[in-house]
């Protein structure tokens, strides 16, 4: 009996996900069959006849059942790619965005002066995650080294074995802790992308992000500003003079959080758009110690 080839198999996952209405269908369809096949998308075009094993097709089945019942396309693979880099994911882990690269883009120029002057250059990641933020840094700027805070333990397990599985983790450190709880000493920079959302609004989010990005990750409280109140707070103390405190934001909340850092003493150094053309990253500097 003929067995399903490669150029088979992309087809019909392509047409169940989008007979079953999943946005992105082609896409999603093309990283599970290639995820699970262990195929390119060249080898698509050169080796399409390829047959391919029973045991894949029944895994390629059951990702296209978890897909098509609202799970995630990366959280089916278990990894995402941020900044050209993999980051494994895991229960309490946010799904690093390509928003949030805008952060990591505007930082890289700015850290690796630091780094050029100073010999090294050190960073407070808060709300690490995956450690996407920190762990891309480090990877751009060779003489950094970061400390990735998150009140999650799974986060922090998953932002280490990230440093190690990119070779980063001899500049990577993991510390438990209620943002600035646990936090002693000055850093060049303070980076985060902390939970904004408003907590009635947590609701209306796709149920993509509700159901499979953890809470945590995601309530910013009754306002969606609780964190910024905390970071510009207790940011002074610990950022060296000629630092920078960078934050992503939600794109409705650039007033609010530029009025949060102004109040607390800080000065506005940049206000970037994400590739979307929304408000996404404001960056501040001031408020160091003397
Ligand atoms: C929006 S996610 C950002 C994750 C990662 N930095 C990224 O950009 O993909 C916010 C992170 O803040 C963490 N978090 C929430 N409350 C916290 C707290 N009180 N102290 C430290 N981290 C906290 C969450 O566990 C989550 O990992």
């Amino acid at each position: 009996m003929k067995g399903t080839t490669l150029a088979e198999l992309l087809h019909l996952a392509r047409r169940r996900l989008s007979d079953a209405g999943i946005e992105g269908a082609a896409f999603d369809a093309r990283l599970l069959v290639e995820d699970i096949t262990g195929t390119t998308r060249s080898e698509a075009i050169t080796d399409p006849d390829r047959l391919i094993d029973a045991d894949m097709l029944t895994a390629v089945d059951a990702a296209l059942s978890r897909r098509i019942s609202g799970e995630p396309v990366h959280r089916i693979l278990g990894y995402r790619e941020f900044h050209g880099l993999r980051f494994s994911l895991s229960a309490e882990t946010l799904e690093p965005r390509p928003d949030t690269e805008t952060l990591v883009d505007a930082m890289v120029p700015l850290l690796a002066e630091i780094g050029e002057r100073k010999g090294t250059c050190s960073i407070l990641d808060l709300g690490t995650g995956t450690g996407a933020i920190a762990l891309a840094l480090l990877a751009a700027v060779p003489r950094a080294s970061a400390l990735g805070v998150d009140i999650s333990e799974d986060a922090l397990d998953t932002a280490a074995r990230n440093a190690r599985g990119l070779g980063l983790s001899e500049r990577f450190k993991a510390l438990r802790s209620n943002w600035f709880e646990g936090i002693s000493g000055q850093f060049d920079a303070i980076v985060s992308n902390p939970p904004y959302i408003r907590s009635a609004e947590i609701e209306t989010l796709q149920k993509e992000v509700r159901n499979f990005d953890p809470l945590r990750a995601l309530d910013g409280g009754a306002d969606g500003l609780d964190a910024y109140r905390t970071i510009a707070r207790e940011s002074a103390r610990h950022l060296e003079t000629g630092g920078f405190v960078a934050v992503e934001i939600g794109s409705s909340q650039k007033a609010e959080v530029t009025d949060i850092f102004l109040g607390a003493g800080f000065l506005m150094k940049t206000a970037l758009r994400d590739l979307t053309g929304n408000d996404r990253v404001l960056m501040f500097t001031g408020g160091g110690k003397a």
